[in-house]
C-alpha cells in the first residue's frame, strides 16, 4: 500500500551554508514534491542569494525545480547582510562553476501565489530566510491563504539572539514581514534557534557525509568545514549550527521536531529587544496561540534523515554508512 501523498512545498531561502543543505533535503526526499525555490535578501543580496541557489541546484543536478528571485530589501527597514558568517559571496568555501540551472522569470512572489492555486492539493512554504517574500504573497493575493496548509519558519529564538542579543537574523533582518505572517492565521511551525542549535555538524556528521563521496558529498563538506570555521570564530561553536534543514525535516517527519502550541508575538517597538521573538511558553499572557514553537529536535534522528537524502546524490550511491 502506497504510503501518503508527498507534501507540495516551496521553500524560500537566503542561501547561506544552511539554506543550501535545506535545499538539498527537500529535493531529495520522497516525501515532498518540490514546487519551486524562491530566494530573498537576507544573507547576502537578492542577486547573490539567488546565485548561490542555481549554484547549490547546479552541482546537485536539480533541474527541475523552478528558481524565481524574489524582494531585494526588507517591507520597511534597511537590508543587513551576513558576511561575517556566510561570506561575501554569501556561500563561501567553494570554487562555484558556472551555473547550468537557469532562474525564472517570475517574481517570488506570484511564484509563491500561482504555486498555492495552480497545484493539486495544498502548498506548505517552508521559510528559511526574512519573511519578506511570504509577507508579501499574503498581502498581495490574499486569497492564497486558503490553498496553504502550513508555513514551517526557521526563524526566531524562545531566548537569546544571534544577530543581537534579542533576536535571531531572519527575523530581525524584516521584523514587519515577520509579524505580518505570525499573524496570518495560518498554521505556523516556527523553528527557533533552541531547536536549531542542536543540529551541529560535527567532526562525526562530516565524516558520514564524507564517506558518502561524489560532488554533492564534496560539496556539502566544503560548505560545511566554512560554516564550522566562522561559527567558531564568531559564537565559539565547536561545530556550525545547521539551520534550516531543520525547518524543512520538521515538514518531512513532524515528529522530529517538539512543538509547543503558544503566542508569539514579534517586538517592532523596542530598540535594545527590536525583533525578539517573544514566545508565550507558559501561557501567562492569555494571548492566544498562534504557532507551534519547536522547543526540541531528535538530533540522531533528523542526521540520519539528512544524511539518507544527501546519500541520493551520490554517484557510488553507497550503503548509507549509520554511525
Ligand atoms: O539565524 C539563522 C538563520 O539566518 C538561517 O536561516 C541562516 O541561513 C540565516 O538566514
Ligand atoms: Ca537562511
Amino acid at each position: 500500500m502506497s504510503g501518503p501523498a508527498p507534501r507540495r512545498i516551496l521553500l524560500d531561502c537566503d542561501p547561506g551554508h544552511d539554506d543550501a543543505m535545506a535545499i538539498l533535503l527537500a529535493a531529495a526526499s520522497p516525501a515532498v514534491e518540490f514546487v519551486a525555490i524562491t530566494t530573498v535578501a537576507g544573507n547576502q543580496t537578492l542577486e547573490k542569494t539567488t546565485l548561490n541557489a542555481r549554484r547549490v541546484c547546479s552541482v546537485a543536478g536539480i533541474d527541475d525545480v523552478p528558481i524565481a528571485a524574489g524582494c531585494d530589501r526588507p517591507l520597511v527597514r534597511e537590508p543587513m547582510q551576513a558576511d561575517d558568517i556566510h561570506g561575501e559571496s554569501g556561500l563561501d568555501g567553494v570554487d562555484w562553476p558556472e551555473p547550468t540551472v537557469g532562474l525564472d522569470p517570475r517574481h517570488a512572489v506570484d511564484v509563491i501565489a500561482e504555486a498555492a492555486i495552480e497545484g493539486d492539493g495544498p502548498l506548505t512554504i517552508v521559510a528559511v530566510g526574512p519573511l519578506t517574500n511570504v509577507a508579501t504573497a499574503l498581502a498581495r493575493h490574499p486569497g492564497i491563504r486558503e490553498r496553504i496548509d502550513r508555513i514551517s519558519i526557521m526563524g526566531g529564538a524562545i531566548g537569546l539572539g544571534n544577530w543581537s542579543p534579542s533576536a535571531e537574523f531572519n527575523i530581525i533582518e524584516d521584523p514587519e514581514a515577520a509579524a505580518a505572517v505570525l499573524a496570518s492565521g495560518l498554521p505556523i511551525t516556527l523553528v527557533p534557534l533552541e531547536v536549531t542549535h542542536r543540529a551541529l555538524a560535527t567532526p562525526a556528521v562530516l565524516a558520514r557525509i564524507e564517506a558518502l563521496r561524489g560532488p554533492v558529498s564534496d560539496m556539502s563538506v566544503a560548505l560545511m568545514r566554512f560554516f564550522a570555521e566562522t561559527y567558531e570564530r564568531v559564537f565559539g561553536f565547536a561545530a556550525p549550527a545547521v539551520h534550516d534543514p531543520c525547518a524543512v525535516a520538521a515538514v518531512i517527519d513532524p515528529t522530529l521536531v517538539t512543538t509547543r502550541h503558544v503566542n508569539v508575538e514579534v517586538d517592532l517597538e523596542s530598540t535594545l529587544s527590536l525583533g525578539r521573538t517573544v514566545c508565550d511558553i507558559h501561557g501567562i499572557t492569555g494571548r492566544a496561540p498562534n504557532a507551534d514553537v519547536g522547543v526540541d529536535l531528535d538530533v540522531d534522528r533528523f542526521w540520519d534523515l539528512m544524511v539518507q537524502a544527501l546519500a541520493t546524490y551520490s554517484v557510488a550511491r553507497p550503503e548509507v554508512p549509520t554511525p
